[in-house]
């Protein structure tokens, strides 16, 4: 295979795959993101090049003008290749080009970033599924609110950190009830990791000082942090 489309992990270095990570130590090229691990990307033994500043255009270019080289080529992306990440636009430049490629999946924040949180994203009785959207720009309009406001299953927003006001503000006036349990995980799994957790109606004004990258999970589910978080009290025996 000439190239690689690793997943990198949420964050922590350790939350590579071993596929993954024996991928980028016998990487020729490595293009890498800037919400991956420095760790990680320590590890490769070639030629090293940082996706930041890059159009996705720039990334496809080179990822196929390295292909053609039969060098191996290592995209190493945040999270999964494959969720928010653009992986399926890079995958189509290569078969376009005819150059070989393999998908490397990774942990996505998707799970790991509210579970890191002690958050399970469903849990028998409070959701019984899941819905990830990407706020798209600070006014949330990537959000579909008529269709969230209410719902029984856990929403989960990425790349909305700057909308937070804006979306909060959405769902509500859509019919979200403004105590419906919210949480904002920032730099989940790293050593940096904070958890911000507010009833809906408060939850842009007490995360305001967070720091990307950071989820949005609205929904019953984050009150169950409180039970694994805080320690069991041992019924006494009278
Ligand atoms: C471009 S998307 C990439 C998602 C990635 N492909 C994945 O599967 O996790 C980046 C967004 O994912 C979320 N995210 C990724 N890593 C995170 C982390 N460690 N903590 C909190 N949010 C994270 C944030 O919403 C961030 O803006």
């Amino acid at each position: 295979v000439t190239v690689s489309l690793v997943g990198a992990g949420p964050g922590d270095p350790e939350l590579i795959t071993v596929r993954g990570l024996d991928r980028v130590r016998r990487a020729d090229v490595l293009i890498y993101d800037k919400l991956v691990a420095t760790e990680l990307a320590a590890e490769a033994p070639g030629l090293r090049i940082s996706r930041e500043g890059m159009t996705q255009e720039k990334v496809n270019s080179l990822l196929v003008a390295y292909g053609r080289r039969d060098l191996h080529v290592v995209r190493l992306k945040g999270g999964d290749p494959f969720v928010f990440g653009r992986g399926g636009e890079e995958a189509l430049a290569l078969v376009d080009a005819g150059i070989e490629f393999e998908v490397v999946p990774g942990v996505s924040s998707i799970a790991a970033v509210p579970g890191a949180a002690n958050i399970p994203v469903t849990h028998r009785g409070l959701a019984t599924g899941v819905v990830a959207v990407t706020a798209r720009d600070r006014h949330g309009n990537g959000i579909d609110f008529a269709r969230f406001a209410g719902m029984k299953e856990t929403l989960l927003v990425f790349m909305g950190l700057d909308a937070l006001p804006a979306i909060a503000a959405g769902l509500i006036a859509h019919g979200a009830d403004a105590g419906t349990p919210a949480a904002v995980i920032s730099r989940g799994t790293t050593p940096d990791q904070e958890t911000v957790t507010a009833p809906l109606g408060q939850i842009a004004s007490a995360a305001e000082a967070l720091e990307t990258p950071a989820l949005l999970v609205v929904g019953d589910v984050v009150e169950v942090a409180q039970s694994l978080t805080r320690p069991r009290t041992l019924a006494t025996a009278l």
